[in-house]
């Protein structure tokens, strides 16, 4: 298509990650049209940025109310209503009793800078702790903080300063063979207990930045154990326990934020993709006094909580609330697991199937002894389905990514779950040729 091969050649290829060639036109709901009329039943959410669905009503007249009004006018300068309007509803949802601050920037990647300025600050200690396979996002310090991908580093240094990586713990890839949930979570806990006695004095760290689902890593469940072992560890250090809620926050868990699945109660969450339903704001919030200490201008952009981003933002916790989506994500998240357990009894290369809420991960494998990740079978079911109607990717090589927007029906998801189904037969036999390979780089 003349569109695709134009924009491939005056764009930077550092930006784009194809799985199919889609130029997308418009879309409503969970669903999307491409430039010839086609639709897709959207089981991506545009990377999970759009929990309340494409072009929500709601969403749309806000945007368009305060559009008429004021675009910006930068909150660096000047008070205004829909960022306090905001701000109000964010420190009631998250998590934790405490009075609350919020600050705001434009995308998931800079709310991790921010975060990682904050600890600083409050703590007056250096060190960052985060985890290996973890993705934070592209701006120096989220890239400092992940620790998933060589392209993202190579060639580019040198990174920030004083961040570590330990690891995560993967139930389904154990350290060690055979391991239970408890058993990786003691393993994990003990590698940062080494550390801190070898490498990274624990009174020198600030804070842990961790997801609470690992997302791009493959969408790796960790044990309850793991988090209210490491929320015990940071208590006992005066270590912050901050929530990377990018991926996982707004209803995408069932919850508003997806922490709250473990009981733990963070020092701080990071928020951005789908808090404005697809607008570029990104937000921290965090106990009120670790806030306090910040002097301007150690972070603000001019464009950063601007009035249209906040009323969408408003305007997304308000569908969220008043369509049930929580509950809603939940219960289809349940049927979407059994639907995709009853698959893995036919299929031998479903390894794993595993999430909370709509944030599902299908783990394909050549071998589920070896466990080892089958990016051939990932690549050529996204592509026979995208073909069929769905856009579907995956994580890591082999994780089909299922993440729609909240507001898919029932009957959009089992025809989702069918598409998928069929297009697994069709690799099982051998259908779908290794041209669609070419194509497909993945993530
Ligand atoms: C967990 C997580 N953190 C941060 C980011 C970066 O967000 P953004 O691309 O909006 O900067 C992402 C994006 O995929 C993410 O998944």
């Amino acid at each position: 298509m003349k569109l695709i091969e134009e924009e491939k050649a005056l764009s930077s290829p550092g930006a784009k990650i194809p799985y199919y060639p889609l130029a997308i036109a418009r879309g409503k709901g969970a669903v999307v049209e491409d430039l010839d009329g086609r639709s897709y039943i959207d089981l991506l959410a545009s990377a999970g940025a759009v929990n309340t669905g494409h072009c929500h009503p709601k969403v749309v007249q806000a945007i368009r109310d305060q559009a008429e009004k004021l675009i910006l006018y930068t909150p660096v300068y000047m008070y205004q209503e829909p960022v306090v309007r905001l701000s109000r509803e964010l420190v009631s949802i998250a998590p934790g009793p405490h009075p609350k601050r919020v600050f705001y920037g434009l995308c998931g990647s800079d709310a991790n800078d921010g975060a990682i300025k904050m600890a600083r600050v409050a703590t007056g200690r250096p060190k960052i702790v985060s985890f290996i396979r973890s993705y934070h996002g592209s701006t120096f310090g989220a890239i400092s903080l992940s620790a998933i991908s060589l392209p993202m580093t190579r060639s580019i240094g040198p990174l920030l300063p004083e961040i570590f990586h330990v690891p995560y713990p993967d139930p389904y890839r154990p350290p060690v063979a055979g391991m239970t949930p408890d058993q990786v979570s003691d393993y994990c806990m003990e590698q940062i207990r080494i550390a801190f006695e070898s490498s990274i004095p624990a009174d020198e760290v600030a804070a842990f930045i961790i997801e609470p689902i690992q997302g791009d890593a493959g969408l790796i469940v960790p044990p309850v154990k793991f988090m209210e072992d490491l929320r015990a560890l940071c208590d006992r250090h005066g270590i912050l326990f901050i929530s990377e809620e990018v991926q996982q926050g707004f209803g995408r868990t069932g919850k508003w934020f997806g922490i709250e699945n473990f009981g733990v109660v963070p020092d701080a969450v990071v928020l951005g993709k789908a808090i404005a339903s697809g607008l570029p704001l990104s937000a921290v919030v965090a106990r009120a006094e670790l806030m306090e200490g910040m002097e301007a201008p150690v972070h603000l952009f001019t464009a950063a909580g601007n009035p249209v981003c906040c009323e969408a933002g408003r305007a997304t916790i308000e569908v969220i609330r008043e369509e049930g989506l929580l509950e809603h994500a939940s219960e289809l998240g349940e049927h979407v697991l059994g639907r995709f357990r009853e698959m893995q009894k036919r299929y031998a290369f479903i390894g794993d199937v595993r999430g909370i809420g709509l944030s599902i991960g299908v783990d394909l494998v050549t071998d589920r002894d070896t466990k080892e990740r089958h990016r051939v079978a990932a690549s050529k079911i996204c592509y026979r389905a995208w073909e069929k109607g769905l856009l579907l990717s995956f994580f890591s090589g082999s994780v089909l990514r299922i993440q729609p927007p909240l507001v898919i029906t029932r009957q959009e998801m089992d025809r989702a779950l069918d598409i998928i189904e069929e297009s697994m037969e069709e690799f099982e036999r051998g259908r779908i040729p290794d041209s669609v390979l070419e194509c497909v780089k993945g993530w």
